[in-house]
């Protein structure tokens, strides 16, 4: 099948190039040209496991194709996948300028029937936007073609983004009309060969189904951080306290981490978006704004620890930080906890001595070059020189490093670890303190 993806980021790109490697023709649209350039020489402008050998795969064998030019997408795709961003705005609402924008330009181009796929996260109602945009390019050029909005909101997890497209859990698609649903069902077939994951319901079910879900899991990561909040005065250790409720199948191991807050591209911006959209309906969504309440306090737990074990005065100390991303495998920034932890470190008139097993050029592009940030080449340099370490992302390499090099290393043997990764009474047999989340100190 032939099939045209607007936007080349992590969804775009990963959807573009899982849908060539099932044997479909693609065109990526982007209107960043020099992105476009890169992925034109087989470079890949993120990094996400398995990523490029599927891009050079598909575009070696001439079946994934990069481009600016949007009426050559809109010329070859019949589906019209839309993956372009939707930042949040001030106000906590979706951003969407690029969503819409491209709506206009398929109006504005479309010669031929085609579908239009909603793949960004969008606000319920979005779908009539994206008609309206296309019905008044097409009248603007007195122009009658027929052509249908879908949703088909992504769940991929950056990191795992391939394994997740390449075998889903579903695949959720709201559209009313039953022949764009089969030539969807045709579309994702491969991916859904054991048993039929294509859920199809309305489209605003669709839409809303997306804010659901990332706001149910953002919502046992604040829950969780609650806890160990109490668990933490309480004297109790939040880690058993994790093991011992996720032994209940109703409530289950996954995604209930306690730690030094959620961040990513998703979460956040889906949260407040979500009770930003409630707010339009009069609708006081108070949970959902705790939700984001709790986390952005959360964010500020490991600052908080370690102020309070240099008393307030931060002045001229050196945080080395292990972790940038915002989760392990990928190099994604975007709110990050450990961006939070390093600006308040600044303020504070703290150095920071920073490593990342990928987010490096990250951190480069977006604090460019500062007097108080080394961006050290490997995890021990980062501790050379510095005060305490803090650990913020839960890469695998941190999860069992030399103890003895981190303690003659600091100048305050100390760890204030944000994803509970160590025992802490193995951690202290070091000499080293031990400060975890929600579970005493020292
Ligand atoms: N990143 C994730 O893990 C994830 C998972 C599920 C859903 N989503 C949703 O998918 C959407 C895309 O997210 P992302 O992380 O891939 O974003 P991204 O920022 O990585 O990529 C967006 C891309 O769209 C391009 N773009 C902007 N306007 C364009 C236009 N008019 N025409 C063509 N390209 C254009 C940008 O240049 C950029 O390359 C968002 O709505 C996001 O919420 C993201």
């Amino acid at each position: 099948m032939k099939v045209t993806v607007f936007g080349s980021g992590y969804v775009g790109l990963v959807t573009g190039a899982c849908f060539a490697e099932a044997g479909n023709h693609v065109v990526c649209v982007d209107i960043d040209a020099a992105k476009v350039a890169r992925l034109q020489q087989g470079e890949i402008p993120i990094h996400e496991p398995g990523l490029d050998a599927l891009v050079k795969r598909n575009f070696d064998k001439g079946r994934l194709k990069f481009t600016t030019d949007a009426e050559e997408g809109i010329r070859h795709g019949l589906f019209q996948f839309i993956a372009v961003g939707t930042p949040p705005e001030e106000d906590g609402s979706a951003d969407l300028s690029h969503v819409l924008a491209v709506a206009e330009t398929i109006g504005r181009h479309m010669t031929d029937y085609r579908i239009v796929v909603d793949k960004s996260t969008v606000p319920v109602g979005t779908a009539d936007k994206v008609r309206e945009c296309i019905e008044q390019a097409l009248g603007e050029r007195g122009a009658r073609i027929e052509f249908d909005v879908v949703s088909n909101p992504e769940f991929l997890k950056e990191g795992a983004a391939i394994a997740d497209f390449m075998k889903p859990d579903r695949v959720i698609v709201g559209t009313e009309n039953p022949r764009t649903a089969e030539l969807l069902k045709t579309l994702y077939d491969p991916f859904t060969r054991n048993r039929d994951r294509m859920i199809v319901m309305d489209v605003r079910s669709a839409e809303l189904t997306k804010y659901a879900a990332n706001a149910m899991l953002a919502t046992k990561i604040s829950f969780m951080n609650e806890m160990a909040n109490l668990a933490e005065r309480m004297g109790a250790d939040i880690e058993k306290v994790r093991v011992g409720i996720g032994s209940d199948p109703r409530i289950g191991y996954s995604f209930i981490y306690p730690g030094a807050g959620y961040g990513g591209s998703c979460f956040p911006k889906d949260v407040k978006a979500l009770a930003h959209s409630a707010g339009e309906y009069q609708f006081d969504a108070q949970l959902l704004k705790s939700v984001e309440a709790v986390n952005k306090k959360q964010k500020q737990v490991l600052f908080n620890k370690i102020s309070g074990y240099f008393g307030g005065d931060l002045k001229g100390k050196t945080v080395a930080v292990w972790g940038l991303a915002f989760k392990p495998n990928t190099d994604d920034m975007r709110e990050a906890p450990a961006r939070e932890l390093m600006e308040a470190l600044w303020k504070a008139g703290a150095r920071v001595r920073a490593y990342d097993p990928v987010a490096m050029g990250e951190a480069a592009r977006i604090y460019g070059n500062r007097a108080d940030l080394v961006l050290a080449k490997d995890a021990e340099s980062a501790l050379d020189g510095a005060d305490v370490l803090a650990i913020v992302t839960e890469w695998q390499e941190f999860r069992s490093p030399d103890f003895e090099v981190i303690r003659d290393a600091l100048r305050h043997p100390a760890i204030f670890d944000g994803r509970n990764l160590y025992e802490p009474a193995m951690v202290k047999t070091f000499g080293l303190k031990y400060y975890g989340i929600g579970r005493g100190s020292e």
